[in-house]
């Protein structure tokens, strides 16, 4: 090959970068990639090996120099050129409402005020330095005037622009954004950090702050931290009449500006979206913990000014922690009504997110050692919508003579030896006559299948405590009298209660399949075999072979649920629960819908966090899509929660579609 002259080597150069520099700028800025990641790849390597060859032609702003600087002893103090301040907070729309009044008693004028409001990013703030575009400084906030010299670092952002986009950039500028890490990249740094056996980070704030501190900017860059820019501080040069026209002008500049910033034109409306925000701030992947109300206006702003550094033209509106500590008092077990145990956490009563939380779910023994929390730790409990609140990890070293959690050998209940399926996370009583199985099945029953209004949890434990239910068709001849005797009862509530239980017998016919507690017998099953059977009699009678014909029941399904119909007991309870008025017949409803999801498939693993899975089960059914139980070849898509089971491994073995809570809220939107 022809060696290269210096001109045409430079002229490479400038390509690959400007070409690096745009697909970084499309992937992390914009969210929207040109070309996949070999692609990328190759051109990065391409630039970096012409660059071994002539480093004399390094520049600074070469997409290269992201990482590489020598890990540094310790953070220069560096001072802002402008201050970075902070911001009042109001709490309710009261609060709201009087800083607008304020504002425009303080303006005194008849202009209308705008007001430009963005999420409040919970991550960490930093100032931009650019000189002639050129990324020349990066700084924390640190007390406001002066930061930390934390430019390394944050040149392994790739959301960051070395070098700013456009022609005649000012001489000098100061952006302002704030530092974060996503939800999903949290969770994965804690598993790592987990496998390593080290401390968790308790939340992403904290974890992004520490990624940005490292010693080693290497470290820094193996961490998924972005930015989002909401500012300006010092600047020479600019037109800008509005902070609206400030977040364009960096949004053409090749900054990374949240998609969320509203401009709206009244304060009735910023309260609006601030009560939607406190809702749909679950749906993002990175955590906020309010929302930024800004003047639009930089005239009005300027009139407005700030006090101890606190701008008079802005607020944070502010919700209360999504995230607590509180003491781990004692993991508790629960046998449910199918034998498995499941342990959950007693937990000195705190306050997250307005609500008091004294329980938290943990999901199996390898969950609870994996987030390395025992009884009589302090920890980290975290609420999502209005979902069961989870333990995040230990918030410090464990309390002094605590021992890492085992499950119990023997059923809390009945002194059964527990035993653990191979293959499988969860613990089992196998005592099909375990006295959870009763109670547990009655719980099932009225909050699952029957789902029976005003008969919940608590009422079904008192009932079977007094002796009053203790199978399901028990509670089918339950009287009005029996309920009076109760605390709590009166005349109106219990006629409810029974008139709602009474109502409960036309549940389908599918639905009483799967209240009956039949042996790997979930909902997609339960509606395949009504379907297939159409009544309890045909099924019953059915031969081990005939059931296997039946849409994803393999052999040893089938040969469970045979079984299980040829139990005297078990029929003698479908014969009393028929005698009682309950269905056992398919009706019209047990057909599957037509909708816009029909002939996809759907399978459901793992834990997700705006819904149960039942919702979003029904939630797809009612599109018309199938939920099946196992994943197969001809399974649409995976839909993948927290701590997914074998069945993403399985997906991802068959190379099916796995998708996020994100991407079923949008099937489910249609
Ligand atoms: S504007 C004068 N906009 O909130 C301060 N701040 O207490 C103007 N923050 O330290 C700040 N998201 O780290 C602004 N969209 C946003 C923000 C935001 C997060 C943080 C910022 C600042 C703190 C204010």
């Amino acid at each position: 090959m022809a060696t290269r002259t210096q001109k045409d080597v430079q002229k490479r150069l400038d390509e690959l970068r400007e070409e690096v520099n745009h697909h970084l700028y499309r992937y992390h800025v914009l969210d929207e990639p040109e070309v996949s990641d070999a692609e990328y790849d190759r051109l990065y390597d391409e630039l970096t090996s012409l660059e071994e060859e002539h480093p004399d032609l390094i520049t600074p702003d070469s997409p290269t120099q992201r990482v590489g600087a020598p890990p540094s002893e310790r953070f220069q103090k560096v001072e802002h050129l402008t201050p970075m301040g902070s911001l009042e907070k109001v709490t309710d729309d009261e609060s709201l409402f009087k800083w607008a009044e304020d504002v425009r008693k303080r303006l005194d004028s008849d202009e209308p005020v705008a007001y430009v409001i963005e999420p409040k990013i919970d991550g960490l703030a930093v100032s931009l330095t650019y000189e002639d575009g050129l990324l020349t400084r990066g700084a924390t906030r640190g007390d406001g005037i002066q930061g930390e010299d934390v430019t390394v670092n944050l040149k392994t952002i790739k959301a960051i622009p070395l070098r700013m986009q456009g022609d005649g950039p000012p001489a000098v500028l100061e952006v302002r954004g704030e530092v974060y890490l996503p939800l999903s990249g949290f969770r994965e740094l804690n598993e790592r950090i987990a496998e390593l056996g080290q401390k968790l980070a308790p939340n992403p704030r904290n974890a992004a702050a520490g990624s940005l501190r490292q010693k080693d900017s290497s470290i820094t860059a193996s961490r998924p931290l972005s930015i989002w820019v909401y500012g300006l501080g010092a600047h020479e040069g600019l037109q800008l009449s509005s902070h609206w026209e400030e977040l364009e002008w960096l949004r053409e500049h090749g900054f990374r500006t949240n998609p969320f910033a509203e401009r709206l034109e009244s304060i009735e409306e910023v309260a609006k979206r601030c009560r939607d925000w406190e809702r749909g701030r679950t749906e993002l992947d990175y955590e906020i913990d309010g929302i930024v109300i800004k003047v639009d206006s930089l005239e009005q702003q300027a009139i407005l000014g700030a006090l101890h550094s606190r701008p008079r033209w802005a607020r944070a509106f502010k919700w209360a922690p999504m995230t607590a500590q509180t003491k781990l008092l004692k993991i508790a077990i629960r046998v449910g009504r199918t034998g498995a145990l499941n342990p959950w956490a007693m937990l000195e009563p705190v306050q997250v997110g307005g609500v008091t939380v004294s329980k938290a779910t943990l999901h199996n023994e390898e969950d609870i050692n994996r987030k390395d929390i025992r009884e009589g730790d302090v920890v980290i409990i975290q609420r999502a919508g209005d979902v069961i609140p989870q333990i995040v990890g230990p918030a410090g070293p464990h309390a002094k003579g605590t021992k890492p959690f085992r499950m119990p050998k023997k059923c809390p209940l009945c002194g059964a030896n527990i035993v653990k399926p191979k293959g499988e996370a969860m613990h089992r009583c196998p005592n099909r006559a375990c006295p959870s199985r009763g109670l547990e099945t009655l719980i099932n029953w009225v909050q699952g299948p029957a789902d029976i209004e005003g008969v919940g949890e608590q009422l079904m434990r008192r009932l079977w405590e007094l002796e009053l239910v203790r199978s399901l068709p028990d509670l089918y001849r339950l009287s009005k009298e029996q309920l009076l005797e109760l605390d709590g009862f009166q005349e109106k509530s219990a006629s409810n209660a029974i008139d709602a239980i009474e109502h409960s017998k036309r549940t389908p016919f599918s639905r009483v399949l799967l209240g009956l507690n039949i042996p790997d017998v979930g909902w997609v099953t339960a509606q395949n075999l009504a379907r297939h059977f159409g009544s309890g009699d045909r099924l019953a009678q059915a031969s081990q072979e005939e059931i296997q014909d039946v849409e994803g029941i393999g052999p040893e399904r089938a040969e469970a649920i045979a079984e299980w119909f040829s139990d005297k007991d078990n029929l003698r309870l479908v014969e009393e629960l028929k005698g009682l008025g309950l269905r056992f017949e398919a009706g019209p409803e047990e057909r599957p819908v037509e909708g816009p999801l029909t002939g996809s498939t759907y399978v459901i693993t793992g834990t997700l966090e705006g819904f149960s899975r039942d919702e979003a089960r029904k939630g797809l059914e009612a599109k018309g899509a199938r939920v099946a139980d196992s994943v197969s070849k001809k399974t649409t898509g995976v839909i993948a929660g927290e701590s997914p089971g074998s069945k993403l491994a399985k997906a991802e073995q068959l190379g099916v579609a796995v998708l996020d809570e994100a991407a079923l809220k949008g099937l489910l939107r249609g």
